[in-house]
């Protein structure tokens, strides 16, 4: 394996800096809708960190699943460590890569649990066997190596509608801080970052 002869020269696009959207969750929805017709992993795959009770951050993919005006939603287990770590330290951080773009996206964040309505109206609408992984797995939970999930799948499928476990429901992230970073030959690429100041989006370029 010769991992330090990896690399990539980027040259697909530059960020055009003299006509920058002021909002950018709709800078990021724009992004988004070119992700999803480049793209043909997962788009609305993102790194999620959070942070624990003693500072350890802590990083695992989660499926991005609504962008509002205002923030983003995702789906989890309210007894995962992730969301155990939220209810001590709102702070999350998310990370979108596209690569056919040559696109990254890093926001900054709070996160609060949605209300159980919505995590309800999202339950019913997915696929009856995330459903029934949804009641069944204890998420982060340790289990013996041979466990063997087909008894619960079989006592849950005699059942005509699944209902949302209370522990299963979404989270709202309110983002503070959002970064969009295009590759650029020779690592010249293109920063883009907004922050939120006294409820107002500032926006300034960045040196690669
Ligand atoms: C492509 C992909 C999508 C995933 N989507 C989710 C998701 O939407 N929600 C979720 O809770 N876990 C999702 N996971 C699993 C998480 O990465 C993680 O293993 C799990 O949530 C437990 O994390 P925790 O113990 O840090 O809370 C996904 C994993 C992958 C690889």
């Amino acid at each position: 394996m010769d991992i330090k002869n990896l690399r990539k020269n980027y040259n697909l696009g530059s960020i055009d800096f003299t006509d920058i959207n002021s909002n950018p969750i709709a800078f990021f929805s724009h992004w988004f809708k070119e992700a999803l017709e480049k793209e043909d992993r997962e788009v609305n795959a993102f790194v999620l960190s959070t942070v624990n009770i003693d500072n350890i951050p802590s990083s695992r993919v989660v499926l991005l699943k609504n962008i509002e005006e205002k923030g983003f939603v995702f789906f989890t287990n309210y007894n995962s460590s992730k969301a155990k770590d939220i209810e001590i330290n709102k702070h999350v951080s998310m990370n979108f890569y596209w690569p056919k773009l040559e696109r990254q996206v890093r926001i900054v964040g709070f996160a609060k649990k949605i209300s159980e309505q919505e995590s309800n109206n999202y339950f019913k609408n997915r696929p009856r066997e995330s459903q029934i992984g949804a009641v069944i797995s204890s998420q982060s939970k340790e289990i013996d190596l041979d466990f063997n999930f087909q008894e619960l799948i079989d006592k849950l499928n005699h059942q005509d509608t699944i209902k949302k476990p209370v522990h299963w429901g979404g989270f709202f992230v309110s983002p503070i801080k959002i970064e969009f970073w295009q590759g650029k030959p020779s690592r010249l690429h293109d920063r883009l970052a907004y922050e939120l100041i006294d409820g107002n989006w500032i926006y300034k370029r960045f040196s690669p």
